[in-house]
Parts: C-alpha cells; structure tokens; sequence
C-alpha cells in the first residue's frame, strides 16, 4: 500500500512546491513509483515540471468536482517512475462548488483509494491556506510533511497548523503523523537561519528531518525549465538535499536498499552525476550533511539561540530580530 505524503504549510512561499516536486522526482528517481498530486490552484508543481494544465480537461479539478477516475487524469513525466495530477486554476472555486456535498473533506480520500496500489509513494503539493483543500489532503494523508523557511517568522503560524493536524486527527483521520519539519532556503553564513535551525529543533525535536535544504539557485531556476532539479542540474547542491531527503524517508520506511558492504564508496560528486542521469537508483547517500551554497559543511548552529521559548507560544514566535 502506497504512503501518502501531504506537503503542507498554510505559510506562503516556504518551500511547499520545490520540496513536493523534488522529493517526488527523487523517490523516483530510486525507482519507487510515484505520484505527485498538484492540489494548489496556483498550478505551480504542474508547470514546474512543465506542465501547461489550463487547456486540460483532466485535472485534479475533474477528479475532486467531477468525480472522474485519478487514473484517468495522471500524466506521465520525463522521470520513468514519476506521475503526475495537474492542477487547475478553477480550483480556486472547489470550496464554494463543493459547498453541498456530504462529507467533502473526504472526497481525496476516496478518489485516492485505488491509486494506492499503484504507487509507493504520492505526495500531495497544498496551497497555502488551511481551507477545504488542504483539509482534504490531510485527510487522505498517512502523513504531513511541514517546510519552515530558515527566514524572519518563521514558525509564525506553526501553532494554528498544529491545531488543525490535532483536529483532523480527532474528526477526521485519527492516523494521521507528522513525517517531519524541514528547514528550507537555509543559508548557514547567516546567523538568522543558524537561529530558527536551533529553534525549530528544540521545539520539535526529533521531528526535525536531518536534512536540511539549502538555498540553491538551481532549486529556483529549475522550475522556469519545466524540470525538477535533479534534471536540470544533477551535480547542485539543490539536487543532492533533496536525494539525500528522500533517502532519509526510504530508509525510515524500509524502502531503501543498501549498497552490500564491500563495495567501494562511491565519491559525492561521481554518485551524483551518475544518479539522475535517468530513472536509475540513487547510490546510497551518507547520513545528510546540511551544506552551504559552496558546498561547505554547515554543521549544528553555532551562534546563541534567541531566549525565547516557543513550547508555549509558537504562534508568535519570531525569529531574527537580532541578527
Ligand atoms: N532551497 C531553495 N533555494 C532557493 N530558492 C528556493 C528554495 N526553495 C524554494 N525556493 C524559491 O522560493 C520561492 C517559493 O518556493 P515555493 O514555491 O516552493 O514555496 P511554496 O510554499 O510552495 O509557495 P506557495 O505558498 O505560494 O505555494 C520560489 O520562487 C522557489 O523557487
Ligand atoms: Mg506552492
């Protein structure tokens, strides 16, 4: 049975669809088949990977609205093991449409029912907001993967998240887990992304995903060419964090195969190059080492967190304010 991953933040712009995008590309990229579900009317994990969906008339729209097959609306993409639902823009109306139908935060669930034989994986990217949407991607989710961007306020907002998940979980889907926090757009010669590091992770502890992605102007080009980014550039930083993220869920699920004991080490850059050549298994990647730009090694924060304890207001907590 396939796991269900929503990528979800009602923040914007933290790294939602980058994260959905190449976390799906590299899952399948080690030949796990994958599905990535586009549930954001902004369409932006359609067109990253170079899908134009407005002129089409199947669409993740049809299958929640419609109520056509998912099957019927999964496009194949360049990466062999990778499929994709598209979104459309006219699920900016889903809300008000669905306005009368029972039980309407259930109806991904159950388009999703027979999808999860096919896949290993599907990743749903959200929109940011906590409306119908996104209630109905954590509904159909075996687990909810958070960004939080290394940036001013960052677990601004974490703590209505957190209330919605515990809500979804008491109504709605009682199994529902926290797959992880990822730090995004980190950038360790700042001492802001040093703080919120530190801060994140005293407050969520072992939640916090080991890998952490750096900024990378290879993640941000990569869309605007209509490819994840292990196919635009296999050799950036970019393309390693998110391998190296995906390689940290499929040993924490079973699904990585080890390299047998005696092969000889494969180097970065080599194992790198190699990997996304094509839909090939990834060569497995060493416990992940948050990196800078320059491909420095980041390390666990250096400088003084702030005094401010999040337990009991993460609402509020804002980060940065001395840089
Ligand atoms: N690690 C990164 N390094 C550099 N740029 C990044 C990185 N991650 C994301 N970006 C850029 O930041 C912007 C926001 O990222 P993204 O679209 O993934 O966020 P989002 O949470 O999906 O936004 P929204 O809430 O609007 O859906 C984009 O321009 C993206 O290319
Ligand atoms: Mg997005």
């Amino acid at each position: 049975m396939g796991k269900v991953i929503a990528v979800a933040n009602q923040k914007g712009g933290v790294g939602k669809t980058t994260t959905a995008v190449n976390l799906a590309a590299s899952l399948a990229a080690a030949e796990q088949p994958t599905l990535l579900i586009d549930i954001d009317p902004q369409a932006n994990a359609s067109s990253g990977l170079g899908i134009n969906s407005q002129k089409m008339t199947r669409t993740i729209y049809e299958v929640i609205v419609d109520g056509i097959s998912p099957t019927d609306a999964a496009l194949k993409t360049d990466l062999a093991f990778l499929e994709v639902i598209p979104s459309h823009i006219n699920l900016v109306g889903a809300e008000i449409e669905m306005i009368d139908v029972p039980h309407r935060e259930r109806v991904l669930t159950k388009a999703l029912e027979s999808m999860r034989k096919k896949y290993t994986y599907i990743i749903i990217d959200c929109p940011p907001s906590l409306g119908l949407l996104t209630l109905n991607a954590l509904t159909a989710a075996d687990s909810i993967l958070i960004p939080v961007q290394c940036e001013y306020y960052a677990l601004e907002g974490l703590g209505q998240l957190l209330n919605t998940i515990s809500i979804v979980k008491k109504h709605l889907n009682q199994t529902l887990d926290i797959e992880g926090v990822l730090l995004t757009m980190y950038d360790s010669r700042l001492r802001l992304s040093n703080q919120v590091s530190s801060e994140v992770r005293r407050y969520f502890g072992d939640k916090v995903f080991e890998t952490v992605i750096t900024r990378n102007v290879r993640l941000s080009e990569a869309p605007s060419h209509g490819k994840p980014v292990l196919l635009y550039d296999a050799l950036s930083i970019g393309t390693k964090n998110y391998i190296d993220l995906a390689t940290e869920i499929l040993r924490r699920d079973g699904n990585m195969t080890e390299a047998p004991a005696n092969d000889p080490p494969v180097p970065a850059t080599q194992g790198r190059a190699a990997f996304p050549a094509g839909p090939v298994a990834p060569p497995p990647a060493p416990a992940s080492v948050p990196t800078t730009e320059n491909g420095g090694v980041a390390g666990e924060p250096t400088v003084d967190a702030p005094r401010h304890d999040v337990s009991n207001d993460v609402p509020s907590a804002k980060l940065g304010q001395n840089r």
